[in-house]
């Protein structure tokens, strides 16, 4: 795998920095919440994994799988749930878990969605953000490293369903998106 990548933006070390500090944030905040964890699917599990044993307090967690209807270069938006998570929301504090804020579209939606089944408060976590790249306001709560506006791979994001794996975050080969 590594020699499909070009450059490492982040290292294993300074990923896992953030999440310890990301972790001290929340167990501060929710100290006397309900909290539950909400992943999205997949490219959270590996950042939802970690953050969660940085989290020294009791917490539910869920998984979900959403996509957004239509062409995924122009996002409308929309999203449909495809898995759904198998807690009840209902009067409790939801912090959804992303890998990567793009356009903000999904989550913008994602958290209306969410607000219908009336939780006591819904907030953000995000690993990685590209501010350059939103398309709609969105409140974001925590935020772990912010990104250029490049395509990045590992902890949990993929190119074409790979690199997942990849303990650190990089830029693929230009000819790797050529294949
Ligand atoms: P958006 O914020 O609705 O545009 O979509 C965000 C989703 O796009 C993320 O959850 C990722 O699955 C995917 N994504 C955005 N940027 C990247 C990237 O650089 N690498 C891998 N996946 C990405
Ligand atoms: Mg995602």
């Amino acid at each position: 795998m590594v020699k499909d990548i070009s450059k490492v933006l982040f290292s294993k070390e300074e990923i896992y920095k953030k999440v310890k500090e990301l972790g001290t944030k929340i167990t501060q905040d929710y100290e006397d919440k309900d909290l539950v964890i909400i992943g999205v699917l997949t490219g959270s599990i590996v950042f939802v994994s970690d953050l969660i044993r940085e989290i020294d307090i009791p917490l539910e967690v869920s998984l979900i799988k959403v996509s957004s209807y239509g062409n995924s270069q122009v996002s409308s938006g929309i999203v449909k749930i495809n898995q759904d998570t198998d807690i009840n929301i209902e009067g409790k504090d939801v912090l959804i878990v992303e890998d990567i804020i793009d356009t903000g579209l999904t989550l913008k939606n994602l958290v209306e969605l969410l607000t219908t089944r009336k939780p006591k408060s819904i907030n953000i976590c995000t690993m990685f953000d590209k501010p350059e790249r939103r398309k709609v306001e969105i409140d974001v709560s925590y935020i772990g490293l912010k990104v250029p506006d490049e395509f990045i791979v590992g902890y949990g994001l993929d190119y074409a369903g790979k690199y997942r794996n990849l303990p650190y975050i990089g830029v693929l080969k230009a000819e790797i998106y050529a294949e």
